[in-house]
């Protein structure tokens, strides 16, 4: 079965993801450059959001120009990662909602079980947009798309910084009509669960805490 993956190949995006990957790379840069790839990254989310004509009046007349509807977007955050995009989607669409989605695995199931779940209301009107920095084994990935399609909202997409065929096939064999969009495709997981080569803990080098 095809994949819905779209990567983002943009050569901005690639150079500040080579940037993050580094060990060297200190929590004050690396959070620097989530933010600035979260505000690229959403520039290539939103290309085909739904948009509304709406009169308008330029310095010489009338017209009728396209707009988005920012209010009907949600960022959904996977608790803690997903909260590191959050500032740079939210300058370029500063009407997004928020929302948000803990999880923790449980360690004798190995399931993820949810702790928070927090959206806004008229979610059947919403395009979301979940964020989550590492899709990884996928299961959280699942699991926080599973428990968002009960709200029913209008689409999901899925965004992350860097995942693997193991991730993109958990997620889409679970969710297929979910696209994700992502900067980079690695080459597998270790046996600790962690996408090599990766970037390491995106959480730990967003929020300083290693
Ligand atoms: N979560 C991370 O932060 N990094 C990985 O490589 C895998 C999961």
């Amino acid at each position: 079965m095809s994949r819905d993956v779209h990567i983002i190949d943009h050569p901005l995006v690639q150079h500040k993801l080579t940037l993050m990957r580094r060990k060297d790379t200190s929590t004050k840069s690396f959070r620097e450059l989530v933010h600035e790839l979260s505000a690229l990254l959403a520039y290539e989310l939103t290309r085909e959001m739904p948009m509304q004509t709406i009169e308008i009046e330029t310095p010489l007349e009338k017209m009728n120009s396209r707009v988005i509807d920012g209010k009907k977007i949600v960022l959904a955050s996977i608790l803690r990662a997903g909260n590191g995009f959050l500032d740079g989607m939210l300058q370029v669409i500063p009407g997004a909602r928020v929302g948000h989605v803990g999880l923790y695995r449980d360690p004798a199931t190995l399931q993820a079980v949810e702790y928070y779940f927090k959206m806004p209301s008229g979610m059947e009107e919403r395009d979301v947009i979940v964020l989550d920095p590492m899709l990884a084994t996928g299961n959280s990935a699942v699991a926080a798309v599973d428990r968002l399609k009960q709200t029913k909202p209008r689409s999901i997409r899925f965004v992350c910084l860097v995942t693997c065929p193991q991730g993109i096939n958990t997620f889409h064999d679970a969710h297929p009509d979910v696209p994700i969009y992502t900067p980079a495709v690695d080459r597998e997981l270790n046996e600790h669960g962690y996408i090599v080569p990766g970037l390491g803990d995106a959480g730990d080098r967003i929020f300083g805490t290693k």
